[in-house]
Order: C-alpha cells, then sequence, then structure tokens
C-alpha cells in the first residue's frame, strides 16, 4: 500500500510511522511521499533523512483558497497513493479529495471522540479543554476523514490518564507516547493488510 503523509509542524506521529514501517511492526506500507503545508515544518525534514520525498504545498503560493485546493489535490493524486493519513495537518480537508478518497483518509486526534473535538480543536487546544474541564481520562482516536470535523467512522482509540498537576504540553506529550505514536501506525498496519471495514458508518476490524 502507497501512502501519502501529511505534516503541518513537528512531525512525531510521521516519525513513528516511518519507525514502525523500518522496524517491520507495519507492514505491506510504503510512505510514497510526505506533503506539509508550511515549508518550516521539521517534518519535512524527517521525511529527507529517511529519503523518503518530501514536498511543500502552501496556501500563501497561491491566489485563492480554490487554487491551493487544487494544487493540493493534484499532489496527493500524482503519486497514485491509496491511503491518506492526516499526521497532525492542520488544513480544512477539501470536499473534493474527501470525495475522491472516501474512507481512504485518515486523522489522529488527540482526544477520544467525541469529547474535545470538532472546530477550534487541535493541538494544545484539545489538552486545555480537557484540564478545564477536569477530566481524569483523555487519549487518543484515529478514524477515517468525512466532511464533518472529526466526526468520521472511528478505527482505534485509546484512552491515557489525566494526572494531578498536568499542563497541556505535559498531558500532550503523555498522549502522543501512550496513544497516538501507538494508534496511528497499528491502524496503517491494519488498513495495509485488508483487515478494515466501513459500513454504517463504522469501522469493522477483522482479527
Ligand atoms: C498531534 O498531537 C495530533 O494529534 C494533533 O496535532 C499534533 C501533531 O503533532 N492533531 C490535531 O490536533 C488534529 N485536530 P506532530 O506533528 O508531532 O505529529
Amino acid at each position: 500500500m502507497r501512502i501519502a503523509v501529511c505534516v503541518s509542524g513537528g512531525g512525531t506521529n510521521l516519525q513513528a510511522i516511518i519507525d514502525a514501517i523500518e522496524a517491520g511492526t507495519v507492514t505491506n506500507t510504503e510512505i510514497a511521499v510526505v506533503i506539509a503545508n508550511n515549508p518550516g515544518a521539521y517534518a519535512l525534514e524527517r521525511a529527507k533523512n529517511h529519503g523518503i520525498e518530501a514536498v511543500c504545498v502552501s496556501p500563501k503560493s497561491f491566489e485563492s483558497r480554490d487554487a491551493f485546493n487544487r494544487a493540493l489535490l493534484e499532489t496527493v493524486d500524482s503519486y497514485h497513493v491509496d491511503l491518506i493519513v492526516l499526521a497532525g495537518f492542520l488544513v480544512v480537508i477539501p470536499e473534493e479529495m474527501i470525495r475522491r478518497y472516501r474512507n481512504r483518509i485518515i486523522n489522529i486526534h488527540p482526544s477520544l471522540i467525541p469529547s474535545f473535538c470538532g472546530t477550534g480543536f487541535y493541538g494544545l487546544k484539545v489538552h486545555e479543554g480537557a484540564l478545564a474541564r477536569g477530566v481524569k481520562v483523555t487519549g487518543a482516536t484515529c478514524h477515517f476523514v468525512d466532511e464533518g470535523t472529526d466526526t468520521g467512522p472511528i478505527i482505534l482509540q485509546k484512552a491515557v490518564e489525566v494526572l494531578e498537576n498536568d499542563t497541556p504540553e505535559v498531558l500532550q506529550r503523555r498522549v502522543m507516547e501512550q496513544a497516538e505514536w501507538i494508534i496511528m501506525p497499528k491502524a496503517i498496519d491494519l488498513i495495509a493488510n485488508g483487515k478494515v471495514s466501513v459500513s454504517d458508518g463504522k469501522v469493522h476490524i477483522e482479527n
């Protein structure tokens, strides 16, 4: 299976995917390209360090959102990928892309959906929300992308404890280490090995 990994920032989830492929815990998978929406994304360096093709498609280089959306879709199409992985990609995915890649786009979100998700909940804001509400358990969710924000079929979730004195940064790191970096590669491996199907908006995983 060929995948495109879309990133905006540090790329620790990308790194977890690269490491899992190199370790053989994710099989049948090749990263065809890493796509960033900003040229400063450290994730681009991570890709290059591993000999993976890395490109930047920035909204700033285009006159309109439509033109950016078209360029993003053309870039993805040109690599003939089977799966698009959003690994901290802070861009609203064009509807045309969602239609064309139905149940072939996955996202990692740093909470247990349907908590702390939807418009405005991304990155540290998710963990700020969890701490403000005083939840004792949070986690991460890997899901397919549909037209809504964080509303698509859920593939895998993993819970993580919230501890006394957590800051958003400390909690973010624990959620990454104990959940995101585990379930994102696992979901890719399951999909690459034909174990995942979607019906009635729900994911079924074969043993
Ligand atoms: C991750 O925590 C990911 O779950 C989150 O952005 C971070 C990216 O980190 N994504 C969202 O909030 C999407 N709504 P990374 O660049 O180190 O992988």
